[in-house]
């Protein structure tokens, strides 16, 4: 027997059945796809689906040289002819945008996208953090008031409505202002933090060269009077800033949606400005954010389109399923409607009739596959979830009937004539 293979470290197989460290099902996955489609439809986005791989410079370029995920948590290899560097996508952003720059779809018109596939990033694997994991994301490309701000930030409270998950979810935001503000508070920072440089751990005494905004963002409990006190972003914002951030404030407290300003907050990702948030749990330990996003008013035109300001988001589709699977309301049912099992001379054929029959009548039929005694046919039927199972044995196709259990209801056991087969399940299923 040859040696078996794993799968890669942070990377999960989906299964149809729940596995000992990660409870989701293929078929609660796909339940939540459903609702996505859905939901993004009754918002009247238009879905955008782009390749895995890209230049890695399209990610050096949007996402930031000095940030982790760029820096750190790529998987890049080059092609074949070695002068091209690609990547797995770290996340959509990027890709989309680089898609909608391409095809000029900004030509004609401002366009709401959205997108759901695998990103990549080699992170150190745990409870919500994979190396492989899986984004919806939704991007308003070519709005730049404060009303599409709050249309975004209320698609997500829909959602967390339609999953039941609101109680569970803290909306934090912030400003981070512009391009203009954000290089002022950065120099003061880098001065009051060079000021701490003995005390500041290795990873912030880099931070404080290449990306000082994240030395803020520290988990260090060493560190946080020392963030705590630093220069605030808020206190360098202009007028125009500040009335753009005050507008979303407002428009969130209209529709009816709690949110909590964190001055704190800064992203991990350097292309925002102006509007960001984030969708928090205390369910999930570490990997506490379900959902993030803001304005990234400069990418488009970085990226080589004409300017475009924008806004998007992204939620963790594992950890929103955790989240949902134990606080929510979301349920799959992919059981067949109705378990078909035979036995006896010809038995197989009859019954793949009758199973065609009933697709073609709309149910969902699972067949029994095989010859066995009809007592491990039922174990089987009652496994798999079916609400009804129909018999045919040899009297039944001798006398042209059939027999129909109902197996989770009160209706019990009859022999019908064969005619009677769609009706009689029909009036069982109302
Ligand atoms: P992000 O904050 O890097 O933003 O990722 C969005 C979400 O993806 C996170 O809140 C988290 O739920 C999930 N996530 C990230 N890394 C992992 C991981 N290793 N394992 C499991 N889940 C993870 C972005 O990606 C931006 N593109 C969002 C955006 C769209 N901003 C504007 N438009």
């Amino acid at each position: 027997m040859g040696q078996k293979i794993q799968s890669v470290k942070g990377m999960n197989d989906l299964l149809p059945v729940e596995q000992k460290d990660f409870k989701i099902t293929a078929a609660y996955w796909q339940a939540f796809e459903n609702l996505i489609q859905n939901w993004t439809k009754r918002f009247a986005y238009q879905q955008i689906r782009t390749p895995i791989v890209e230049q890695t410079g399209l990610f050096v370029r949007s996402i930031g040289e000095e940030t982790d995920v760029v820096g750190k948590e790529m998987y890049t290899f080059s092609d074949s002819n070695d002068t091209l560097s690609l990547s797995l996508r770290p996340e959509g952003t990027a890709s989309c945008l680089r898609a909608v720059v391409e095809h000029s779809l900004l030509h004609a018109a401002p366009q709401k996208l959205w997108y759901m596939g695998p990103m990549f990033r080699r992170e150190r694997p745990q409870k919500g953090r994979y190396r492989q994991f899986h984004q919806v994301g939704i991007e308003a490309l070519g709005f730049a008031e404060a009303d599409v701000d709050a249309e975004i930030i209320a698609m997500c409270a829909d959602l967390w409505k339609e999953l039941g998950i609101t109680d569970y979810l803290t909306l934090e935001i912030n400003s981070l202002g512009n391009k203009e503000e954000r290089a002022a508070h950065r120099s003061a920072l880098v001065d009051y933090l060079s000021g701490f440089y003995e005390q500041l751990d290795e990873d912030c005494q880099r931070r404080l060269h290449t990306n000082p905004l994240r030395v803020l963002d520290t988990k260090n409990p060493a560190l946080q009077d020392i963030v705590n006190q630093a220069p605030r972003l808020i206190d360098y914002l202009g007028e125009e800033s500040l009335q753009h951030y005050q507008t979303v404030k407002n428009f969130l407290t209209g529709l009816g949606i709690d949110f909590v300003e964190n001055p704190r907050l800064v992203r991990g990702l350097d292309y925002y400005n102006h509007t960001v948030f984030e969708w928090t749990t205390d369910k999930l330990g570490a990997q506490a954010t379900v959902c993030g996003g803001g304005r990234y008013d400069g990418l488009i035109e970085e990226l080589g389109g004409k300017p475009a300001p924008s806004i998007g988001f992204a939620m963790g589709i594992e950890r929103l399923l955790l989240l949902v699977r134990d606080y929510g309301c979301l349920k799959a049912n992919n059981a067949p409607d109705v378990f078909v099992m035979q036995q006896g001379e010809g038995g197989a054929l009859v019954a793949m009739r009758y199973a065609t029959q009933l697709r073609q009548a709309g149910f969902n039929v699972a067949q029994f596959s095989g010859s066995a005694k009809l007592k491990n046919q039922f174990k089987r039927a009652d496994d798999s979830g079916a609400r009804f199972a129909l018999i045919i044995a040899e009297s039944e196709m001798e006398n042209n009937q059939i027999t129909l259990k109902d197996l989770r209801g009160e209706n019990g056991q009859i022999t019908i004539a064969a005619s009677e087969l769609i009706s009689q399940l029909n009036t069982w299923s109302k």
